[in-house]
């Protein structure tokens, strides 16, 4: 098939990690704050991150793509109403037909010219077709040593959650 972003047939040897890369920002408006009004609230943050996600799933795949499991989401540092947020969605690992997409947020103070990493979390797709069936994905292509580092993780992350039926219950699989 040939790919409409580079022109080239990619998808039997596959695709880059930067085909895909997605990055969406937006201002936290007060009608995304949570209930007190000052912090954003964390359902508008993950749907930010899962969209960001499937984009970059659906650049790589070309075919339809549902989230199946996301992992390591954890607020450490709080983001406000007015922050500048900014989720940067890169492909670290592919399988057969799933995929781990890494998703780090960044949020800006603008009037006090201050930026900090919020959260970084890991969300898995699965490609599937029409009728939902999951589908091969083509290979990713690693051309960095961070593309490199980030597949490892991926991998280990992926096949430690299989070994056996504890990692599975630890990774909430079962
Ligand atoms: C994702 C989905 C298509 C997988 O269906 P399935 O019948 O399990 O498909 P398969 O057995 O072929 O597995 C597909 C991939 O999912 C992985 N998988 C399946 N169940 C899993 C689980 N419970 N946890 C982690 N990975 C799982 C498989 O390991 C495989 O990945 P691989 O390519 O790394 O080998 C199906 O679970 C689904 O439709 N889920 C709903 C997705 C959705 O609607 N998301 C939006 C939510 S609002």
């Amino acid at each position: 098939m040939v790919d409409p972003k580079s022109g080239n047939d990619a998808a039997g040897e596959g695709r880059t990690v930067s085909h895909s890369l997605v990055r969406m920002s937006q201002v936290i408006m007060p009608q995304q704050a949570g209930p007190g009004g000052v912090f954003a609230h964390g359902g508008d943050i993950m749907k930010m991150m899962d969209t960001a996600a499937g984009l970059v799933a659906l650049r790589h795949a070309h075919s339809q793509v549902v989230t199946l499991r996301v992992e390591g989401i954890n607020f450490l540092l709080p983001i406000r109403v007015g922050n500048y947020v900014t989720a940067t969605a890169r492909m670290t690992y592919v399988s057969q037909s799933s995929m781990e997409i890494q998703v780090r947020v960044t949020a800006e103070d603008v009037l006090r010219e201050r930026e900090w990493e919020a959260l970084t979390a890991y969300f898995i797709f699965v490609a599937v077709d029409k009728e939902g069936k999951s589908q091969k994905v083509p290979p990713l292509i690693l051309k960095t040593d961070e593309d490199r580092r980030l597949n490892e993780a991926g991998r280990l992350r992926h096949d430690t959650c299989r070994i056996d039926d504890e990692a599975k219950a630890l990774c909430a699989l079962d």
